[in-house]
Protein backbone atom coordinates (compact mmCIF):
# COMPACT_ATOMS: atom_id res chain seq x y z
CA UNK A 1 0.00 0.00 0.00
CA UNK A 2 1.08 3.59 -0.69
CA UNK A 3 1.01 6.35 1.62
CA UNK A 4 -0.47 9.04 0.12
CA UNK A 5 2.89 11.37 1.14
CA UNK A 6 6.84 10.66 0.16
CA UNK A 7 8.94 10.25 3.25
CA UNK A 8 10.63 13.96 2.28
CA UNK A 9 7.44 15.63 2.70
CA UNK A 10 6.81 14.45 5.28
CA UNK A 11 10.10 15.07 6.95
CA UNK A 12 9.93 18.80 5.80
CA UNK A 13 6.39 18.85 7.65
CA UNK A 14 8.34 17.91 10.61
CA UNK A 15 10.82 20.43 10.25
CA UNK A 16 8.02 22.87 9.77
CA UNK A 17 5.83 22.31 12.74
CA UNK A 18 8.90 21.54 15.28
CA UNK A 19 8.69 25.73 15.91
CA UNK A 20 5.13 24.79 17.74
CA UNK A 21 6.61 23.03 20.57
CA UNK A 22 7.04 26.84 21.87
CA UNK A 23 3.52 26.99 22.20
CA UNK A 24 3.68 24.72 25.53
CA UNK A 25 5.86 22.87 27.71
CA UNK A 26 6.47 20.12 29.34
CA UNK A 27 4.59 18.33 31.85
CA UNK A 28 5.49 20.63 34.43
CA UNK A 29 3.35 18.75 37.36
CA UNK A 30 5.13 15.45 36.99
CA UNK A 31 8.69 15.82 37.76
CA UNK A 32 9.94 13.11 35.86
CA UNK A 33 8.22 14.19 32.64
CA UNK A 34 9.72 17.78 33.57
CA UNK A 35 12.64 16.60 32.40
CA UNK A 36 12.06 15.51 28.87
CA UNK A 37 13.41 17.10 25.90
CA UNK A 38 10.96 19.81 24.92
CA UNK A 39 12.20 20.25 20.99
CA UNK A 40 11.44 16.49 20.26
CA UNK A 41 8.80 15.74 17.76
CA UNK A 42 8.57 12.97 16.23
CA UNK A 43 5.67 10.94 13.43
CA UNK A 44 5.13 7.23 12.58
CA UNK A 45 1.76 6.41 10.32
CA UNK A 46 1.00 2.50 9.66
CA UNK A 47 -0.43 1.13 7.36
CA UNK A 48 -3.09 -2.40 7.12
CA UNK A 49 -0.22 -3.95 5.93
CA UNK A 50 2.21 -3.27 8.53
CA UNK A 51 3.93 -0.87 5.76
CA UNK A 52 5.08 2.48 8.00
CA UNK A 53 6.01 5.86 7.15
CA UNK A 54 7.92 8.32 10.42
CA UNK A 55 9.77 11.40 10.11
CA UNK A 56 11.79 13.11 12.85
CA UNK A 57 12.60 11.95 16.63
CA UNK A 58 11.19 8.28 15.87
CA UNK A 59 14.38 6.51 18.03
CA UNK A 60 12.22 7.31 21.39
CA UNK A 61 9.81 5.68 24.27
CA UNK A 62 7.27 7.55 26.69
CA UNK A 63 4.56 7.00 28.84
CA UNK A 64 1.59 5.95 27.45
CA UNK A 65 -0.23 8.52 30.29
CA UNK A 66 -3.99 9.18 29.40
CA UNK A 67 -3.14 7.32 26.35
CA UNK A 68 -3.64 4.93 28.49
CA UNK A 69 -7.20 5.39 29.36
CA UNK A 70 -8.89 4.54 26.23
CA UNK A 71 -7.09 1.01 26.21
CA UNK A 72 -8.43 0.22 30.03
CA UNK A 73 -12.17 1.27 28.50
CA UNK A 74 -11.31 -0.91 25.91
CA UNK A 75 -10.53 -3.75 28.15
CA UNK A 76 -13.41 -3.55 30.82
CA UNK A 77 -16.11 -3.02 28.09
CA UNK A 78 -14.66 -5.93 26.49
CA UNK A 79 -14.84 -8.27 29.64
CA UNK A 80 -17.53 -7.08 31.27
CA UNK A 81 -19.99 -5.75 28.23
CA UNK A 82 -20.66 -1.41 27.43
CA UNK A 83 -23.54 -1.89 29.64
CA UNK A 84 -22.22 -2.94 32.47
CA UNK A 85 -19.28 0.34 32.52
CA UNK A 86 -21.71 2.66 31.55
CA UNK A 87 -23.56 2.17 34.98
CA UNK A 88 -20.17 3.11 36.01
CA UNK A 89 -18.99 6.50 33.90
CA UNK A 90 -20.90 8.62 31.60
CA UNK A 91 -20.12 9.49 27.81
CA UNK A 92 -20.67 13.34 27.76
CA UNK A 93 -17.49 15.47 27.08
CA UNK A 94 -17.28 17.99 30.43
CA UNK A 95 -15.46 20.62 28.55
CA UNK A 96 -13.58 21.00 32.16
CA UNK A 97 -9.88 20.39 32.14
CA UNK A 98 -9.11 16.86 32.39
CA UNK A 99 -8.55 16.79 36.36
CA UNK A 100 -11.40 18.86 37.54
CA UNK A 101 -12.84 18.50 40.83
CA UNK A 102 -15.77 21.31 39.28
CA UNK A 103 -17.89 18.21 38.19
CA UNK A 104 -17.98 16.40 41.41
CA UNK A 105 -18.90 19.68 42.89
CA UNK A 106 -21.73 20.77 40.29
CA UNK A 107 -23.72 17.45 39.72
CA UNK A 108 -24.70 14.66 41.83
CA UNK A 109 -24.43 11.57 42.50
CA UNK A 110 -21.07 12.25 41.31
CA UNK A 111 -21.12 9.85 38.08
CA UNK A 112 -17.66 10.72 35.93
CA UNK A 113 -18.64 12.18 33.12
CA UNK A 114 -16.65 10.26 30.66
CA UNK A 115 -13.77 7.60 31.05
CA UNK A 116 -11.25 10.04 29.09
CA UNK A 117 -11.33 12.09 32.44
CA UNK A 118 -8.83 11.29 35.45
CA UNK A 119 -12.27 10.20 37.21
CA UNK A 120 -13.76 8.27 34.66
CA UNK A 121 -10.13 6.63 34.08
CA UNK A 122 -9.49 5.98 38.09
CA UNK A 123 -13.21 4.22 38.24
CA UNK A 124 -12.06 2.18 35.12
CA UNK A 125 -9.13 1.17 36.42
CA UNK A 126 -10.80 -0.24 39.43
CA UNK A 127 -12.72 -2.49 37.05
CA UNK A 128 -10.32 -3.90 34.89
CA UNK A 129 -10.32 -7.92 35.30
CA UNK A 130 -7.82 -9.50 38.54
CA UNK A 131 -8.74 -10.60 41.77
CA UNK A 132 -5.99 -8.13 43.22
CA UNK A 133 -4.14 -4.77 41.79
CA UNK A 134 -1.25 -6.69 40.68
CA UNK A 135 -3.18 -9.03 38.72
CA UNK A 136 -5.52 -6.19 37.23
CA UNK A 137 -2.40 -3.97 36.30
CA UNK A 138 -1.11 -7.33 34.51
CA UNK A 139 -3.90 -8.46 32.53
CA UNK A 140 -4.39 -4.73 31.00
CA UNK A 141 -0.64 -4.81 30.00
CA UNK A 142 -1.24 -8.40 28.56
CA UNK A 143 -4.04 -6.69 26.67
CA UNK A 144 -1.91 -4.09 24.98
CA UNK A 145 0.75 -6.60 24.29
CA UNK A 146 -1.90 -8.68 22.60
CA UNK A 147 -2.68 -5.76 20.16
CA UNK A 148 1.11 -5.24 19.38
CA UNK A 149 2.91 -8.76 20.07
CA UNK A 150 5.81 -7.20 21.83
CA UNK A 151 6.60 -6.69 25.55
CA UNK A 152 5.85 -3.62 27.66
CA UNK A 153 7.39 -2.31 30.24
CA UNK A 154 6.50 0.08 33.08
CA UNK A 155 8.90 3.02 33.82
CA UNK A 156 9.69 2.91 37.35
CA UNK A 157 10.54 6.66 37.63
CA UNK A 158 7.65 8.25 35.74
CA UNK A 159 5.78 5.83 38.10
CA UNK A 160 7.15 7.00 41.25
CA UNK A 161 7.26 10.69 39.98
CA UNK A 162 3.82 10.43 39.56
CA UNK A 163 2.62 8.79 43.17
CA UNK A 164 4.83 11.90 44.49
CA UNK A 165 2.70 14.01 43.10
CA UNK A 166 -0.91 12.43 42.59
CA UNK A 167 -2.75 14.41 45.39
CA UNK A 168 -5.40 15.59 42.79
CA UNK A 169 -6.34 12.23 41.72
CA UNK A 170 -5.93 10.72 45.39
CA UNK A 171 -8.70 13.96 45.93
CA UNK A 172 -10.90 12.47 42.96
CA UNK A 173 -10.35 8.55 44.03
CA UNK A 174 -12.24 10.02 47.22
CA UNK A 175 -14.70 12.02 45.68
CA UNK A 176 -15.40 8.26 43.47
CA UNK A 177 -15.09 6.36 46.50
CA UNK A 178 -18.10 8.92 48.85
CA UNK A 179 -20.35 8.14 45.59
CA UNK A 180 -19.69 5.01 45.62
CA UNK A 181 -18.61 3.85 42.23
CA UNK A 182 -14.74 3.11 43.11
CA UNK A 183 -14.52 -0.74 43.15
CA UNK A 184 -11.63 -0.62 45.25
CA UNK A 185 -10.01 1.67 48.15
CA UNK A 186 -9.06 4.70 47.05
CA UNK A 187 -4.82 3.83 47.48
CA UNK A 188 -5.52 0.38 45.63
CA UNK A 189 -7.37 2.06 42.19
CA UNK A 190 -5.01 5.13 42.26
CA UNK A 191 -2.27 2.88 42.23
CA UNK A 192 -3.32 0.89 38.79
CA UNK A 193 -4.47 4.80 37.21
CA UNK A 194 -0.72 5.68 37.72
CA UNK A 195 0.58 2.58 37.03
CA UNK A 196 -0.95 1.99 33.55
CA UNK A 197 0.01 5.89 32.89
CA UNK A 198 3.23 4.63 33.51
CA UNK A 199 3.47 1.83 30.94
CA UNK A 200 6.46 2.76 28.16
CA UNK A 201 5.68 2.91 24.75
CA UNK A 202 7.24 3.68 20.90
CA UNK A 203 5.82 5.36 18.48
CA UNK A 204 5.39 2.53 15.97
CA UNK A 205 3.41 0.39 19.38
CA UNK A 206 1.57 2.96 19.48
CA UNK A 207 0.61 3.40 15.65
CA UNK A 208 -0.25 -0.12 15.70
CA UNK A 209 -2.93 0.37 18.45
CA UNK A 210 -3.99 2.95 16.12
CA UNK A 211 -4.21 1.03 13.23
CA UNK A 212 -6.61 -1.56 15.24
CA UNK A 213 -8.97 0.84 16.57
CA UNK A 214 -9.28 2.13 12.70
CA UNK A 215 -10.11 -1.32 11.74
CA UNK A 216 -12.55 -1.51 14.36
CA UNK A 217 -11.02 -3.64 16.35
CA UNK A 218 -9.83 -6.36 14.08
CA UNK A 219 -5.76 -6.47 13.27
CA UNK A 220 -5.55 -5.76 9.85
CA UNK A 221 -2.02 -7.58 9.40
CA UNK A 222 -3.06 -10.40 11.51
CA UNK A 223 -6.58 -10.61 10.91
CA UNK A 224 -7.37 -11.90 14.57
CA UNK A 225 -10.15 -10.17 16.53
CA UNK A 226 -8.56 -7.93 19.25
CA UNK A 227 -11.90 -6.79 20.71
CA UNK A 228 -15.49 -6.24 19.12
CA UNK A 229 -16.78 -3.32 16.41
CA UNK A 230 -19.31 -2.61 19.03
CA UNK A 231 -16.42 -1.85 21.40
CA UNK A 232 -14.40 -0.19 18.68
CA UNK A 233 -17.53 2.10 18.09
CA UNK A 234 -17.92 3.76 21.14
CA UNK A 235 -14.15 3.89 22.02
CA UNK A 236 -14.07 6.05 18.47
CA UNK A 237 -16.94 8.56 19.88
CA UNK A 238 -15.18 8.40 22.61
CA UNK A 239 -11.61 9.66 20.82
CA UNK A 240 -13.39 11.94 18.69
CA UNK A 241 -15.44 13.75 21.71
CA UNK A 242 -13.44 13.55 24.45
CA UNK A 243 -10.00 12.21 23.21
CA UNK A 244 -8.13 15.73 23.32
CA UNK A 245 -9.86 17.32 26.27
CA UNK A 246 -11.37 20.81 26.21
CA UNK A 247 -9.83 20.93 23.21
CA UNK A 248 -11.59 18.14 21.49
CA UNK A 249 -14.22 20.32 20.00
CA UNK A 250 -11.26 22.01 18.17
CA UNK A 251 -9.65 18.85 17.64
CA UNK A 252 -12.88 16.97 15.87
CA UNK A 253 -13.21 20.65 13.60
CA UNK A 254 -9.24 21.11 12.31
CA UNK A 255 -8.40 17.18 12.38
CA UNK A 256 -11.07 15.63 12.70
CA UNK A 257 -10.10 11.58 13.19
CA UNK A 258 -10.52 10.02 16.70
CA UNK A 259 -7.60 10.77 18.83
CA UNK A 260 -6.17 10.02 22.36
CA UNK A 261 -3.64 12.68 24.28
CA UNK A 262 -1.44 12.48 26.85
CA UNK A 263 0.95 14.96 29.09
CA UNK A 264 4.02 13.04 27.86
CA UNK A 265 3.42 14.52 24.64
CA UNK A 266 1.84 11.17 22.77
CA UNK A 267 -0.88 11.10 20.80
CA UNK A 268 -2.79 7.82 19.06
CA UNK A 269 -4.70 8.80 16.52
CA UNK A 270 -6.72 6.48 13.84
CA UNK A 271 -7.66 7.05 10.35
CA UNK A 272 -10.68 4.63 9.15
CA UNK A 273 -10.26 2.99 5.98
CA UNK A 274 -13.75 5.20 4.57
CA UNK A 275 -12.19 8.22 5.13
CA UNK A 276 -8.86 7.96 3.02
CA UNK A 277 -9.32 5.67 -0.49
CA UNK A 278 -10.31 2.45 1.59
CA UNK A 279 -6.66 2.80 3.36
CA UNK A 280 -6.91 3.10 7.12
CA UNK A 281 -4.47 4.26 9.46
CA UNK A 282 -2.67 4.33 12.55
CA UNK A 283 -0.67 7.48 13.27
CA UNK A 284 1.77 8.10 16.40
CA UNK A 285 2.92 11.71 17.41
CA UNK A 286 5.68 12.37 20.32
CA UNK A 287 6.34 15.70 21.00
CA UNK A 288 6.68 16.31 24.71
CA UNK A 289 5.38 20.07 24.56
CA UNK A 290 1.89 20.48 25.93
CA UNK A 291 -0.42 22.85 25.66
CA UNK A 292 -2.52 24.69 28.58
CA UNK A 293 -5.33 21.55 27.74
CA UNK A 294 -2.39 18.96 28.15
CA UNK A 295 -2.24 18.05 24.36
CA UNK A 296 1.34 18.40 22.55
CA UNK A 297 1.04 21.49 20.87
CA UNK A 298 3.34 20.66 17.94
CA UNK A 299 1.84 17.20 17.80
CA UNK A 300 -1.50 18.79 17.20
CA UNK A 301 -0.20 20.75 14.89
CA UNK A 302 1.43 18.36 12.81
CA UNK A 303 -1.72 16.33 12.47
CA UNK A 304 -3.68 19.54 11.70
CA UNK A 305 -1.90 19.96 8.50
CA UNK A 306 -1.37 16.16 7.56
CA UNK A 307 -5.20 15.90 7.79
CA UNK A 308 -5.77 18.73 5.66
CA UNK A 309 -3.75 18.15 3.35
CA UNK A 310 -4.92 14.74 2.57
CA UNK A 311 -8.81 15.16 3.64
CA UNK A 312 -8.27 12.34 6.33
CA UNK A 313 -11.31 14.20 8.14
CA UNK A 314 -14.49 11.51 9.04
CA UNK A 315 -16.45 14.48 8.69
O1 LIG B 1 -3.07 11.61 36.11
C1 LIG B 1 -2.37 12.41 35.51
O2 LIG B 1 -2.44 13.60 35.70
C2 LIG B 1 -1.38 11.86 34.49
N1 LIG B 1 -0.84 10.63 34.93
C3 LIG B 1 -2.06 11.60 33.16
C4 LIG B 1 -2.87 12.71 32.68
C5 LIG B 1 -2.85 12.92 31.23
O3 LIG B 1 -2.08 12.39 30.45
C6 LIG B 1 -3.77 13.94 30.81
N2 LIG B 1 -3.45 14.32 29.47
N3 LIG B 1 -3.51 15.10 28.75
Amino acid sequence: MRFPLSTDQLVHMVEENRSHTILGNTAQYIPALANQDPNQLGILLMGAQGDMLMAGDTDVSFTLQSISKIISFISVCQEYGLEHVLEKVDVEPTGEAFNSIIPFEIHRPGKPFNPLINAGAITVSAMLPGNSTDEKFQNLIEFIESFIGEQLELDEDVYISEKETAHRNRALAYYLKESNLLELEVEEALDIYLKQCSINITLKQLARIGLIIAYNGKDPITKKDVFSSDVARLAKVLMVTCGMYNASGKFAAHVGIPAKSGVSGGILAAVPPQCHREAGYGIAVYSPSIDVSGNSAAGTMLLKQLSSMFNFSIF
